[in-house]
């Protein structure tokens, strides 16, 4: 059957694969290193999900009031509650300062302070002075369209360097060596149905998050892990999985994002009796507590019957008083969004929100070069020749266990650009790729030609269903041993039922039912390492709240889990130590206390 496939062999330096802001920024680095670089991008790049992101991204760069980047490393720490690695966390947040005046020149179209500066804006978790000096304002915004301006400008800056691109191309497998290293994809060209062999010295995975394996996210209907599911068809690891970030102010029915930046702007929650419940919760950061801790907030409220609406399942977002020329200003596309989707006019009335997923804090293993690392004989930082991974795709670690707002537009451009730096360092422009192995090609077309031809009784669309009722159910803001003991075993069922998928079109144009059958077997790759990382972790750190376990425990628990997955489905752990040191005499350790707001 594989026979049949026509199929197009290229040789780079360097596939970058996915193009959103982390992917784009790699492409056009690597290209301005004289490397010979193309972007492998199953949408279009300025479609790619980066475009949806609204409140901005963090970078002390002080334009409003006192600041440094050891403060935004300090809140990057407890945020994370400490699970993120500090050396990358102290890289991250010195880098962020050049990384955001790099974008400025680019032409990024930030929106501005009097004096023509960058306007930053406060956002959750994000404090002066060591968390002892109040709100800072870090997060540099373009009105509540960072995200969109800055993809623009990635893409605009891409352009200018002549990158190349293959737009609309479905990464299936990545393409191993013998010896474990990385030797390349295999892509489907979405519109000619023919396969394409990308041999690199370099893969680097840019692919996203995998919002989509719950039933109600932020991410766009593209999110569905490709990368991390390559991962682990490749045998390698994936890392903190258990940690799913949930937006406190996803819209109530739909999901759609209203920007923390709204609470920012002065915005404020309120219960069925009218009450400022954050004032209880988090006395001094109020509804600029971290998002783990104003989710949670929120979840106890309705589940103690003070949700508002006929059902009492939500929450109340206030933005009336902050007056129309403020929302004009500096947050237009919530409003418009708040209309559309929940017919609110923001101005008048308060906006239905609900805890929505919208951020996986686990992701492919990396050092802050961006080199993927897995562990090998005792060693936890063994890097993987030729592979790389950068943006949601990746975990550096630098969110930990719960990433802050407006840190991860700053991880795509810090990690985009370190991984074109490594690569500069560690590969010759223009030598021949070691080749890839004639069994590696076959074993991705067999893959591909078996789920082309999948005969199956059930509907990719029935499995995925089956796959989002239960993490939306079993893997939620608050988990329970019993509840995440039934959500691993009804996934393992589900995993299972991918064998029984079927493929009704079988052609190869602009083929949706196949290329969604693809993008299924990654969520539900991701989706079972998840929920099988939950229930292991027994404990209650950041985003993982464990109602048997109420406690972080870091005797035990302050490690990173790896998870393996195999052709059964069966999830094998491990783990790899947390780095307990920042690799700069810049900045001191942070000592692991209780996290409060
Ligand atoms: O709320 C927001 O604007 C989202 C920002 C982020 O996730 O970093």
């Amino acid at each position: 059957m594989s026979k049949n496939y026509k199929i197009h062999h290229h040789s780079y330096d360097v596939i970058v694969v996915g193009a959103g802001g982390a992917g784009l920024r790699a492409t056009f680095g690597m290209a301005l290193e004289g490397l010979k670089t193309a972007c492998v991008t199953k949408v279009f790049p300025t479609r790619s999900h980066t475009v949806a992101a609204q409140g901005g991204i963090a970078g002390a760069l002080a334009n409003m009031d006192e600041d440094k980047w050891q403060w935004h490393f300090y809140d990057t720490v407890k945020g994370s509650d400490w699970l993120g690695d500090q050396d990358a966390i102290a890289y991250m947040c010195r880098e962020a300062i050049p990384a955001i005046i790099e974008l400025e020149h680019y032409g990024m179209p930030f929106s501005r302070t009097e004096e023509g500066k960058i306007y930053q804006r406060p956002f959750g978790g994000m404090t002066k002075e060591f968390g002892e000096g109040g709100q800072a304002k870090r997060t540099c915004a373009a009105a509540d369209r960072t995200g969109h301006a800055m993809l623009h400008t990635l893409y605009q800056q891409a352009l200018r360097h002549r990158a190349e691109f293959f737009i609309e191309y479905f990464a299936t497998d990545l393409l191993m060596g013998e010896e474990g290293d990385c030797r390349g994809v295999m892509a489907l060209d979405l519109a000619s149905g023919e396969l394409h062999i990308f041999n690199a010295q370099i893969v680097v995975l840019a692919t996203g998050g995998y919002g989509r394996a719950w039933q109600s996210c932020t991410s766009a209907h593209t999110c569905t892990g490709d990368g991390n599911g390559m991962m682990l068809r490749a045998g390698l690891a994936l890392q903190d999985m258990e940690f799913t970030q949930f937006h406190p102010t996803g819209i109530y029915g739909s999901g759609c994002l209203i920007t923390e930046g709204s609470r920012g702007e002065g915005g404020y929650l309120t219960n069925n009796e009218g009450e400022r419940f954050m004032e209880r919760y988090a006395p001094s950061a109020k509804d600029l507590a971290s998002r783990d801790v104003v989710s949670r907030s929120m979840s106890i409220e309705i589940r103690e019957g003070r949700g508002v609406g006929s059902k009492n399942d939500h929450i109340h977002l206030h933005l009336e008083h902050l007056g129309s020329d403020v929302i004009n200003q500096r947050l237009p596309g919530i409003a418009e969004t708040a209309k559309i989707f929940s017919g609110v006019d923001v101005t008048k009335e308060p906006i239905p929100v609900i805890p929505t997923v919208h951020y996986n804090m686990g992701g492919i293993p990396t050092n802050y070069h961006g080199e993927v690392v897995q562990l090998k004989e005792g060693n936890p930082d063994a890097v993987v020749p030729g592979l790389m991974a950068i943006g949601e795709a990746a975990c550096v670690s630098v969110h930990g266990a719960n990433r802050l707002g407006s840190n991860s537009l700053l991880d795509l451009v810090v990690f985009g650009r370190a991984a074109a730096h490594r690569a500069r360092k560690i590969i010759q422009p223009n030598s021949k790729p070691a080749p890839i192995p004639q069994a590696a090609i076959e074993q991705a077309l067999e893959r591909f030609a078996r789920i082309h031809h999948a005969q199956g009784n059930l509907s990719t669309a029935e499995i995925r269903d089956n796959m989002q009722r239960t993490m939306q159910n079993h893997a939620a803001v608050f988990r329970t041993a019993d509840s995440l003991k039934e959500g691993v075993n009804k996934l393992s069922d589900i995993y299972q039922s991918y064998e029984r998928v079927r493929v009704s079109d079988k052609s190869l144009n602009w083929n949706s039912d196949l290329v969604e059958t693809f993008e299924l077997a990654n969520l539900l790759a991701c989706a079972q390492v998840s929920i099988t990382a939950a229930e292991n972790r027994q404990e209650s750190r950041g985003a993982h709240a464990h109602e048997d376990y109420p406690e972080r425990d870091d005797k035990q628990w302050m490690k990173h889990t790896l998870t393996w997955l195999d052709e059964q489905g069966n999830v094998r752990i491990d783990y790899r130590p947390v780095h307990d040191y920042t690799g700069t005499d810049e900045v001191e350790y942070v000592k692991p206390k209780k996290r409060v707001y």
